[in-house]
């Protein structure tokens, strides 16, 4: 695919204006890109057609017209007949200048890349104020699950306490594997990709990478915040280990990767990715497979759930389609709680309760526990729960995944102190 594109990014202030029909650029035909398709196919009185799709290698096969491929961006964005720039390829660099690219000429965009999203959004909601037009993207985070429209019109108010939920659905897949049929981790995380849930790189997925991006978008949407991604703690599956797995069941809970985002006071907030022990009445525990679920409470109203398909070409496709037939009624996202509130501060200076599996004393000491409330030491491993400073963490957080250690968040977090400083 050719991204030099910069010819096209003068700017431009036209209004997109929506036509009768919708007839879209299409960028990336994998997984999602085909699920899109064919789901477009089953969706008669949908009024969208694919004019072309921008493709990075022509020689692959493709059971459609040749006439319908091109691996030329440019033709794409300068098409005056083509009114919507769908965005689904993998990379992010190459998204992020293919989404600036259409904005900047007045098209309106749908995207699914949580990656480019995450690193970018502040930047793109206000290309979208400069121009004009408009950029949804549903389909970035949970799948099938519609958290972003609903984030941004059913929760409009400053009720929203938490939102913890499970949004990737290949760790998801891959836990299930090995909590209910015994299968090991690099199997389960075989068949993941090959199912078309994971990631073309699946440390994305199994460290939490993928469910961080996914938790920033949705935190611009619930809070009106916009947290870098570096400044944020992930940590993910790569490292759990049989013990890890025993202690669980030993206690009857469940292992899953959840993302939190917690309000703790009227000012502030905080947020990271964790695996997570999770107790039977949970609404999450029986979420399995590839399934995302996302819980949101609220003052008043308690606990509310999401479920449904957070990974695979048909439920993202679907997503996707969803947005295309938003753009016809002419949707676009408010940013509400950016535009009618005061955002909520971000803030890492809160102690979370962890479980730490350790075989070294030197690594134990890297985590700067403040409180241990239990302890268990064999001739093989150790482990430990206690509470630690989130800032402690998001210091090792690079070195994490090498260590000889496996994290798991026990549910429990609080303010640590009065102090409250994002650091
Ligand atoms: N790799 C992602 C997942 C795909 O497993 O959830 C959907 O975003």
């Amino acid at each position: 695919m050719e991204t030099s594109i910069a010819t096209l990014n003068q700017k431009s202030v036209n209004t997109p204006s929506v036509s009768e029909t919708q007839v879209i650029g299409l960028f990336g035909f994998g997984t999602v890109g085909r699920g899109l398709y064919h789901v477009l196919e089953q969706s008669p009185t949908t009024k969208a057609r694919i004019k072309r799709v921008c493709i990075k290698n022509s020689e692959k096969e493709r059971d459609l017209p040749q006439s319908l491929f091109t691996t030329d961006a440019q033709s794409l964005l300068a098409d005056e007949e083509i009114n919507l720039i769908v965005e689904l390829i993998d990379n992010a660099t190459d998204a992020y200048h293919i989404v600036k690219s259409a904005l900047l000429a007045g098209k309106s965009v749908v995207s699914g890349n949580k990656t480019m999203l995450a690193h970018h959004l502040e930047e793109l909601i206000a290309l979208q104020q400069e121009t004009g037009a408009a950029l949804l993207y549903d389909a970035s985070a949970c799948g099938s699950i519609p958290v972003i429209r609903n984030l941004e019109e059913y929760y409009d108010n400053d009720l929203l306490l938490s939102i913890k939920g499970i949004l990737n659905g290949s760790t998801n897949y891959i836990l299930s594997r090995i909590f209910t049929d015994g299968q090991n981790y690099s199997d389960a995380l075989k068949r993941a990709q090959e199912l078309g849930f994971a990631e073309s790189n699946p440390s994305f997925d199994v460290e939490g990478l993928d469910a961080l991006y996914k938790l920033i978008i949705l935190t611009v949407h619930g809070f009106g915040t916009y947290v870098h991604p570096q400044q944020a703690f992930n940590y993910g599956i790569s490292n759990l280990g049989q013990p890890d797995i025993r202690y669980a069941r030993e206690k009857g809970l469940k292992l899953k990767l959840v993302a939190t985002l917690a309000k703790l006071n009227k000012e502030r907030f905080t947020l990271f990715v964790m695996p997570t022990f999770v107790k039977p009445d949970e609404y999450i525990y029986n979420v399995e497979e590839e399934y995302n679920g996302v819980v949101i409470e609220g003052a008043f109203y308690e606990k509310q759930f999401m479920f449904g398909k957070g990974a695979g070409g048909f439920p993202t496709g679907s997503a996707v389609l969803s947005d295309i037939t938003a753009r016809f009624h002419d949707y676009r996202y408010e940013y509400k709680k950016r535009s009618y509130f005061s955002p909520l501060a971000y803030t890492t200076n809160v102690l979370v309760e962890v479980y730490l599996r350790y075989t070294s004393p030197v690594d134990l000491d890297l985590f700067g526990f403040t409180e241990i409330s239990e302890k268990y030491s064999s001739r093989e491993y150790s482990w430990v729960i206690g509470k630690l400073r989130l800032s402690s963490l998001i210091s090792i957080k690079e070195l994490l995944p090498k260590l000889n250690v496996f994290l798991a968040f026990t549910g429990n977090v609080e303010p640590n102190g009065t102090g409250g400083n994002n650091e």
